[in-house]
């Protein structure tokens, strides 16, 4: 279950990548424009904002998420759905996903098809966390594997879902688009608050701990925080009050091609 509280707690942080993102989409009228796990919908509401005049529609498969975002009130449908069924209705001039492809394994098939379906010209756009070599992953990992998780939290992490710039770039190329790829060491610097959690725990509660959470009672729980807290301290130490925590993002914003053309 996300909790969107937790996940919003990092809220500019999180937000950045999605401006850098939507600053590559040149797109001025667009007829329709989607966002595909949309989350708390705050950023849906950001491209309310640059396109006023399009249509904008937004799903997550999250009740809770979509619960919070329609409180927002802003000019955008939202729906409960998982992004994975989801097929383009012929108007969508922009498709934005920001960090939720890393939730779907074998998203890269996905891309193709809407690239595929997708009105010519159209904007594909995403971002997914590339940071699954990280020190905080790599901490994750190894408490996972410890005798007493092992058996049952072991197996809920994921294998890297991720690709690297160059290979979306060529996947979506083949799939006939013009593509812009890129990737971003973010350093982000996070509060070190004494006798407060380290806050490289509190980021990681709000998405990569959140199946190890649903998984242990409160004493489990309570143990593998404190296990990786050691780590994690280790790993980010405290300086001059803060952590300096290194988030690498992968970029990707693509443009349809024309399918009469590709067909012929
Ligand atoms: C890290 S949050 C990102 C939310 C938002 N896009 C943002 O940038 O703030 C990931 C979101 O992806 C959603 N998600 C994961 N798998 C999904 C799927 N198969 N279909 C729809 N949404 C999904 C989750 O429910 C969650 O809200």
């Amino acid at each position: 279950m996300w909790d969107p509280t937790t996940y919003l707690r990092f809220g500019d942080e999180r937000s950045r990548p999605f401006h850098d993102l939507l600053a590559r989409i040149p797109a001025e009228r667009p007829r329709a424009v989607v966002d595909l796990g949309c989350g708390p919908g705050q950023l849906t509401a950001v491209l309310a904002e640059r396109w006023p005049t399009s249509r904008v529609r937004a799903l997550d498969s999250s009740p809770e998420m979509i619960e919070r975002a329609e409180a927002l009130g802003a000019p955008v449908d939202f729906a409960v759905a998982d992004l994975r069924d989801w097929v383009p209705a012929g108007d969508e001039d922009v498709v934005v996903s920001n960090a939720a492809l890393q939730w779907v394994p074998g998203h890269q098939e996905l891309l193709r098809r809407w690239a595929a379906e997708l009105p010519a010209g159209a904007w594909l756009a995403m971002q997914v966390p590339g940071n699954f070599d990280a020190d905080s992953h790599r901490a994750l990992r190894e408490v996972a594997n410890q005798p007493t998780w092992r058996a049952d939290i072991a197996p809920l992490l994921r294998a890297d879902p991720v690709d690297d710039p160059v290979d979306y770039a060529a996947l979506l190329t083949a799939a006939g688009c013009a593509v812009d790829a890129w990737e971003t060491t973010y350093v982000h610097l996070l509060p070190a608050r004494p006798a407060a959690e380290h806050p490289v725990l509190a980021w990681m509660e709000g998405t990569a701990l959140r199946p190890v959470r649903a998984a242990l009672d409160a004493a489990g729980w309570s143990a593998f925080r404190a296990e990786l807290g050691v780590r994690l301290t280790a790993a980010y130490p405290v300086r001059q009050g803060q952590v300096y925590f290194p988030f690498r993002r992968v970029f990707v914003v693509a443009r349809t091609g024309d399918h009469a053309q590709e067909n012929q």
